[in-house]
């Protein structure tokens, strides 16, 4: 197995089609960062989910029907890879999507477990995440696959979600330095404050590694490092994640072109075309060329779909708020 990028080698295959990556909002552009600096070449596109942002509380049936929707949508405009960027919707809706279309599709659950399996020396591991990815229980099952001795201690911080987006705003109402590393404008007494407050059950577990298991925490790592001390080594998918994008490219033959020139689509399903241009552009620490609203496709066609496979299962879905909203 290799790592190494083998773009040039003449006996390979190119594939220009975008890899298509989403979130609920602005988190997985911390992944999307990632794989951008590992596949320069690349072209992306990027659908932030802003319109039904957040995913943390909702229904996980409702979340699973928001990752058929969007994962059709980036079928039909051609991507060769999906990464589901959040972990929300990656424990809500990996498995079915990967059923359901013929693409690879990534989630970023496993790789985080993955990265503090590796990283644990105490085998005692923490995981923040929202309150739809703890309920799942996937980080969890995920570390223990790896490894089936190891003490894991899952907590939703919630709050931490909306620190992220109120910093954002505060970053782009001038109260930060456009310039500045937006890790910075969450390094404030409030926010701290706010962290310490909801880390505080992971005091007293011993701990040597915590999993940033949302995609919206990267951005608050900072603070949430000066809380829980140098003891603890805060891991995050993304980079793992950026990784397995290159391996199964590397294994398929499928990078694109050497030499292209990459086009990096945005996309949010909200009205907020500017906002999600002026925060996204902060967090991915590069200016977004082309951001857009996307009319998704209609929810219900997925949902009837989505309940005739199960129908035949004889699972039912009783009871499932067929608008998509929040239970
Ligand atoms: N970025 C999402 C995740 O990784 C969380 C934000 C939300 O609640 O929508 O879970």
């Amino acid at each position: 197995m290799t790592m190494e990028p083998n773009p040039h080698n003449a006996a390979a295959a190119f594939d220009d089609a975008p890899i298509g990556l989403f979130d609920s909002g602005y988190g997985g552009l911390t992944v999307l960062r990632e794989v951008a600096a590992l596949l320069p070449e690349e072209n992306i596109v990027f659908v932030g989910d802003s319109a039904r942002c957040p995913y943390g509380p909702r229904d996980q049936r409702d979340v699973d029907r928001f990752v058929q929707q969007i994962c059709r949508h980036l079928v039909d405009v051609g991507c060769k890879l999906i990464v589901i960027a959040c972990n929300t919707a990656t424990a809500a809706g990996l498995a079915h999507a990967q059923q359901a279309f013929d693409v690879p599709i990534v989630g970023v659950v496993e790789p985080g477990a993955r990265a503090a399996a590796h990283t644990t020396r105490n085998r005692r591991v923490g995981v923040i995440a929202t309150q739809g990815t703890i309920d799942s229980g996937v980080y969890a099952a995920a570390i223990k696959h790896m490894d089936a001795g190891m003490s894991v201690f899952p907590l939703a911080t919630p709050r931490f979600v909306d620190i992220v987006e109120h910093g954002l705003r505060l970053s782009a109402d001038g109260a930060a330095e456009p310039s500045a590393d937006i890790a910075e404008v969450f390094v404030q007494p409030a926010f701290e404050e706010v962290a310490r407050e909801c880390l505080a059950p992971l005091a007293t577990s011993g701990i040597d590694t915590l999993v940033l298991g949302c995609t919206h925490f990267p951005l608050l790592r900072e603070v949430i490092a000066r809380v829980m001390g140098p003891g603890v080594t805060l891991v995050s998918s993304a980079e793992e994640t950026a990784r397995d994008v290159h391996e199964i490219l590397t294994r398929r033959r499928a990078f694109a072109q050497p030499g292209n020139r990459p086009v990096r689509a945005f996309y949010t399903t909200g009205d907020d075309v500017e906002e999600f241009a002026c925060f996204g552009s902060r967090v991915l620490d590069t200016p977004m060329d082309k951001v857009e609203h996307l009319e998704l496709p209609p929810l219900v066609h997925w949902v009837d779909r989505a309940e005739r496979a199960q129908e035949a299962e004889g699972a039912g879905t009783a009871g499932v708020n067929r608008e998509g909203g929040a239970a």
